[in-house]
């Protein structure tokens, strides 16, 4: 087993604010909010920043304005700037506005499945097939993320090897990274070791992000128990905003703030401006008229 004195003492924020962050908002976010966030985020050093998502704006109606929002924002260089997309259809609106980055998603549950993306787990699987395809045509990197990696809100228990089992797949797919979701936020840092331990059988933990709700409020022990098995790419969202449209008990994403004071405390470097970090989430919590309190 590893511990914190393994870890390449560098870690790796995805910055997940501008997509899962806004996705479930009550009332729709201006694009010129959703543009200022974003250049507040690459400003404060994010690496990896999650732009949108083109999915069906009739199921997720937040994100209808991906192509506009990723058309305006400033593309800094060494900044991976990245849209979710669920289908074939999706990617070719990726293409259709030159995203160099794409992420698949697929859930470890049939439950999550069938409300998230409307199918099995194995026709989400046959849905990514087209999508690497023309992935590889446009030179387009693909991450992946399986969802409900510790609990599912419609089956329960998720065994650690059916996640494994969906991670291996899109590994197997070409997805240079999967982000390990626990969507609503019920993980213990056991659990999520016991899921680890099983799943860095298949996948070099590399290769591996974690991706917590808050809800809670175990996020962060959740993250440090990933970290010390060697994962070292963590998603995170400035004000904790966040949730899901299709896992009711999905609340706010960890709080970017509350992993960097994490990192801070371990003493590791992650190239964030914390200051500038915690003025993005000001900012975007007065938009959405809230108080930030990570
Ligand atoms: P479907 O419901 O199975 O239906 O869609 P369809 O494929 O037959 O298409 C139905 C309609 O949607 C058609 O339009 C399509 O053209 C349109 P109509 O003929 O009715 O006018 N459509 C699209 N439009 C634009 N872009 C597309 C697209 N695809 C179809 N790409 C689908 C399947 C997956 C698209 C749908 O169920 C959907 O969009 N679901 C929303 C999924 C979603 O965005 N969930 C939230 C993000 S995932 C998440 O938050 C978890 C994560 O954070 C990790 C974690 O926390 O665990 C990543
Ligand atoms: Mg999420």
């Amino acid at each position: 087993m590893r511990n914190l004195d393994n870890l390449s003492n560098f870690i790796q924020l995805v910055e997940v604010s501008p997509r899962d962050g806004l996705q479930n908002e009550k009332s729709l976010v201006p694009i010129a909010t959703k543009v200022d966030l974003i250049n507040c985020l690459s400003a404060a050093g994010f690496r990896h920043i999650e732009v949108g998502s083109f999915v069906s704006p009739k199921r997720v109606p937040h994100m209808a304005d991906t192509e506009a929002v990723f058309a305006a924002i400033d593309k800094k260089p060494g900044v991976t700037y990245s849209c979710l997309v669920p289908n074939e259809q999706g990617m070719q609106r990726a293409i259709g506005c030159g995203v160099k980055t794409v992420a698949v998603f697929i859930s470890a549950s049939e439950g999550f499945s069938k409300a998230n993306l409307n199918c099995t787990i194995a026709e989400s699987l046959r849905r990514i097939d087209p999508v690497m395809t023309l992935a590889k045509q446009h030179a387009i990197a693909v991450r992946g993320y399986v969802s409900c990696v510790l609990g599912c809100p419609f089956d329960g228990a998720v065994a650690p090897a059916q996640v494994s089992a969906v991670a291996g797949e899109l590994a197997a797919m070409g997805c240079y990274e999967i982000s390990l979701g626990d969507t609503i936020g019920v993980g213990y840092p056991e659990q999520v070791k016991s899921m680890l331990a099983v799943v860095t059988e298949k996948i070099a933990v590399q290769k591996l992000a974690i991706h917590c709700h808050d809800t809670f409020g175990r996020a962060v022990d959740n993250i440090l128990a990933a970290m010390e098995l060697g994962v070292g790419v963590i998603d995170a969202s400035v004000a904790g905003i966040g949730g899901c449209p299709y896992a009711k008990s999905a609340t706010g994403n960890v709080a970017t703030e509350k992993v960097l004071a994490m990192l801070a405390a371990k003493g590791l470097a992650h190239g964030v401006d914390v200051a500038k970090a915690a003025a993005a989430g000001q900012f975007i919590a007065s938009a959405l008229g809230r108080v930030v309190n990570p």
